[in-house]
């Protein structure tokens, strides 16, 4: 007996396509919620782009529904039928009319939804109005930088911002003659607060920011920068106003001294002097009040303990974390200081060193 097994399978099949488009739309959909999401802006400069998207969404849907509509159609109508003798349908060959329209159309709709794209991407760059708070952004690899200028505060990964003032972000990737191999582009992009916009070695560009409403804001670089781009996180602290000045006030007080004697005191001498080892103020800055901070080619650690990750805000920022760092950095983030000297060295530190060490980056913080 033969028993034709067609049905069977092609139910079997249809669940599966079922089954595996639901999976793909809600994969799909899930990138349209959450904290990184353009979707659902936090400020006026990211309140415009998302303006912007939903009708030109809306616009593309429908074309998409026409244009699909009628291919649909035409497969259905002129299908070949049980009874067709083989020959073609009547063919058509050009239509003047019909390609001026479906010309003319297009260019129409283009032009329209170009006026507020362009007069958008100049919002988004342009010096906006009022009190604007300037923060210069460096991109290194992997982390991101951040000089307030109008009161000399480095810091890097996580961002303080005060809510309902715009700050217009001046960007760079890593000098090249800062560190003459990190010239490459990154990307910064908090969707939540702004667009995207590059950040080129050798090159101003300028993004504008604003927060409605005190949260935290995440992104992340979003241009592939090299091994560790994925572990290039961007964190922006949106405070009122007052804890604002608040953080200024912190931030521009000079790290403390730790007591003579003091297992701290240890750390600090090993900071400036390894013993023959690079040493962490070769790449690091603790301001001691001395003189001017400077731009340096790690992260600025005179108020580490006041920002809550470290490694390109991928870690969270504890004594263990910290002591796992200073051991193997590599474990914790994929670097290549030994291949080209980017990011963090292996320090060969012993454990009296790591001990000594943990306990001075414990006592940065300027609130303590
Ligand atoms: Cu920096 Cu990707």
């Amino acid at each position: 007996m033969r028993e034709n097994p067609r049905p069977q399978r092609t139910s079997l099949r249809r669940a599966r396509t079922i089954t595996a488009s639901v999976v793909l739309a809600s994969l799909a959909l899930s990138a349209c919620a959450g904290d990184q999401s353009a979707l659902d802006p936090a400020g006026p400069f990211a309140q415009a782009p998302h303006d912007l998207i939903i009708p030109v969404a809306i616009i593309a849907a429908v074309v998409f529904v026409l244009v699909q509509g009628l291919i649909i159609f035409s497969v259905v109508k002129f299908r070949t039928r049980r009874d067709d003798d083989g020959s073609l349908p009547v063919q058509t060959h050009g239509n003047t009319r019909l390609e001026i329209v479906w010309t003319v159309v297009p260019a129409v709709i283009l032009a329209v939804i170009a006026v507020p794209t362009v007069q958008g991407i100049f919002e988004q760059m342009g010096e906006p109005d009022g009190d604007v708070l300037t923060v210069e952004v460096i991109g290194h690899r992997w982390w991101f930088e951040y000089y307030y200028p109008d009161y000399d505060i480095y810091t890097a990964n996580e961002m303080a911002i005060p809510t309902d003032t715009p700050v217009r972000l001046e960007m760079t990737a890593a000098d090249l003659a800062r560190s003459p191999d990190q010239g490459v582009i990154h990307s910064f992009w908090v969707p939540r607060l702004a667009g995207k916009q590059d950040v080129v070695p050798g090159q101003t560009t300028y993004l504008n920011i604003e927060a409605s409403e005190p949260d935290r804001y995440l992104g992340m670089c979003a241009e592939y920068c090299g091994l560790s781009h994925a572990n290039m996180r961007i964190r922006i602290e949106a405070m009122e106003p007052a804890d604002f000045d608040a953080w200024v006030e912190g931030q521009t007080t000079p790290a403390d001294v730790p007591d003579d004697g003091t297992l701290a005191a240890d750390g600090r001498a090993l900071y400036h002097d390894l013993d023959g080892r690079q040493a962490c103020a070769t790449c690091h800055q603790v301001w001691e009040g001395e003189a001017d901070r400077a731009p340096q080619q790690g992260p600025d650690l005179t108020h580490l303990m006041s920002r809550e990750e470290f490694a390109g805000a991928i870690h969270e920022l504890d004594e263990e974390t910290l002591r796992a760092w200073l051991e193997d950095p590599n474990s914790l983030k994929p670097m290549q200081y030994e291949v080209n000297g980017i990011g963090m060295p292996d320090l060969d530190l012993t454990d009296e060193e790591l001990d000594a060490l943990v306990a001075y980056l414990l006592t940065l913080d300027p609130d303590a």
